[in-house]
């Protein structure tokens, strides 16, 4: 591989939807195809680093071979320890993933019974698994994503500050070619000063070479 301004570097992004187990055929995930984690981890590898692609739930193929390393994970448990043994080694780390805030209580051994007319999941709360990271930070990069429906700058800030991020991308998954599940994105870049960046419409892929470039630009010791 040629050289890039990642040469040397190692990224670990986080891709697709957790999966939080109810019983063993049911479960609870959400939308995420892994489009965007999947364009992050590409560009990464042609700006020349060595990716560790964290994936969960899937609609599409992760991409495989030489410079990145897939694991598949399923819950939001497996993703955070996932995380853990790559975090020390890593230079630059990527949320991309959608990650569930709460899973069941219990998970059963057994199919679920069909019984009364009602049946009441108890949800408890997730690791918040880039809140965990931004507190053991030690000189990594660290990338939030955030989706939001509505107020994208106030949550998105919210969010960098809470998880003491370096940068947060935030998309407002309500607006056309953006979100969930689409091929193309629009996201706005913000770092604790405030807006960094926006960019228009345009592929996963492009927009996933301006995150890392950004990032590049970012790391301990680069240039301008
Ligand atoms: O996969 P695609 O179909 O291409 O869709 C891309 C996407 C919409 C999933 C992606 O662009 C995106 O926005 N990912 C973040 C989704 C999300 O969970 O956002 P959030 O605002 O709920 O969470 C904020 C950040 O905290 C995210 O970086 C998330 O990974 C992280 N988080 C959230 C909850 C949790 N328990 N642990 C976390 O680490």
């Amino acid at each position: 591989r040629a050289a890039g301004p990642l040469t040397g570097k190692k990224v670990v992004v986080t891709a697709g939807g957790t999966v939080e187990r109810i019983d063993p055929v049911r479960y609870i995930t959400n939308d995420s195809s892994g489009k965007m984690g999947f364009a992050l981890a590409e560009a990464a590898r042609e700006l020349g680093a060595e990716v560790v692609l964290i994936a969960g739930s899937t609609q599409v193929q992760p991409p495989a071979g030489k410079g990145i390393e897939l694991e598949r994970v399923q819950s939001a448990q497996n993703m955070y320890d996932a995380v853990l043994r790559h975090f020390d080694s890593s230079d630059i780390v990527i949320k991309a993933a959608a990650v569930a805030d709460y899973r069941p209580a219990v998970q059963a051994d057994r199919k679920i019974k069909k019984s009364g007319d009602t049946l009441t999941l108890e949800l408890v709360k997730n690791v918040d698994i880039l809140e965990q990271l931004g507190r053991k930070k030690n000189g990594q990069l660290l990338i939030g994503f955030a989706a939001e429906t509505n107020d994208l700058e106030h949550y998105a800030l919210d969010k960098l500050r809470r998880k003491n991020c370096d940068l947060i991308v935030a998309n407002d998954v309500t607006s056309e070619g953006a979100g969930f599940g689409t091929d193309t994105n629009i996201v706005h870049i913000y770092d604790a000063n405030g807006l960094v960046q926006k960019l228009p419409l345009m592929s996963k892929q492009q927009t996933a070479r301006r995150i890392l470039e950004l990032a590049a630009q970012r790391l301990p010791g680069a240039q301008g």
